[in-house]
């Protein structure tokens, strides 16, 4: 666990410009005294110990646990991070089994999928210093799993995900406020809200993945499509250490 030996922020007397922080940033310093990660502390598979870690992450009672930084990259090379809610950690099949999240597919994020799927994710769960970072190729939900999860949702998430137009500039809130109660009058209480066709799931197949608690450990996937027989054999992984 981190020391509780945290620098307090700048005196908001000098927190008014450039030299807000120099020196606070300069003083900030964690003293992390858990012990390093070790191979034999690692669960075989992957998804095990990221189970494992969520878990840890949750009876830590750490906020929104599963919320992780997403980068892709767009179709002129740029890259661009942003955060998303992890909604589950399964798949058709053991070979298929990835990270999913959802989102508005007509967001840049969206746009940049369809140039490039291969993405990053990261989590970094601060209170007990660790990351997980994931790398893969990315596809886009079946509608029946987006249909499902939608249908789950409270119906103010519902009623937001039609209202919202990510990555669009508009000219004011108010904007946003006419369209929320054209849409209260359309799907009034207790009648179901459809799934919008512009809103949907990704799933992150991962090729690595990190564990990093002082010292990385990684996951990498033997081959990308391996076979039943190295499935049923548990060698699908193979482990490195990483400085
Ligand atoms: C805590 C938190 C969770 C978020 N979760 C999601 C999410 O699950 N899906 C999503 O599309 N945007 C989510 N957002 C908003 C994104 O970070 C981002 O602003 C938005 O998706 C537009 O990104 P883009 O323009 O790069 O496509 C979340 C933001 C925050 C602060």
């Amino acid at each position: 666990m981190p020391g509780d030996t945290q620098t307090p922020l700048a005196d908001p007397a000098v927190a008014d410009g450039s030299t807000i922080s120099c020196m606070a940033l300069q003083d900030l310093r964690e003293n992390y005294q858990q012990p390093p990660l070790r191979r034999a502390d690692l669960a075989a598979d992957p998804f095990d110990q990221f189970a494992a870690w969520f878990a840890d992450a949750q009876a830590a009672g750490l906020h929104e646990p599963n919320a992780m930084t997403l980068a892709t990259v767009s179709s002129n090379g740029r890259p661009a991070a942003r955060t998303v809610l992890l909604k589950g950690i399964d798949g058709a099949d053991a070979r298929h089994r990835g990270f999913v999240f959802y989102t508005n597919y007509t967001s840049d994020k969206a746009a940049d999928l369809a140039a490039h799927p291969h993405v990053a994710l990261n989590f970094h769960w601060s209170p007990l210093a660790r990351t997980v970072r994931i790398s893969g190729p990315s596809e886009k939900t079946s509608f029946q799993e987006t249909d499902a999860y939608f249908q789950s949702r409270p119906r103010g998430s519902q009623l937001g995900a039609w209202c919202s137009h990510q990555s669009r500039t508009i000219d004011n809130r108010g904007v946003l406020e006419d369209r929320q109660r054209e849409l209260e009058a359309r799907h009034p209480e207790g009648t179901p809200v459809p799934t919008p066709g512009f809103w949907g799931g990704y799933r992150v197949t991962p090729e690595a993945i990190e564990f990093c608690s002082c010292f990385p450990l990684v996951f990498f996937l033997r081959e990308k499509v391996p076979s039943y027989e190295q499935y049923a054999l548990g060698e699908t992984w193979a482990i490195d250490i990483w400085i």
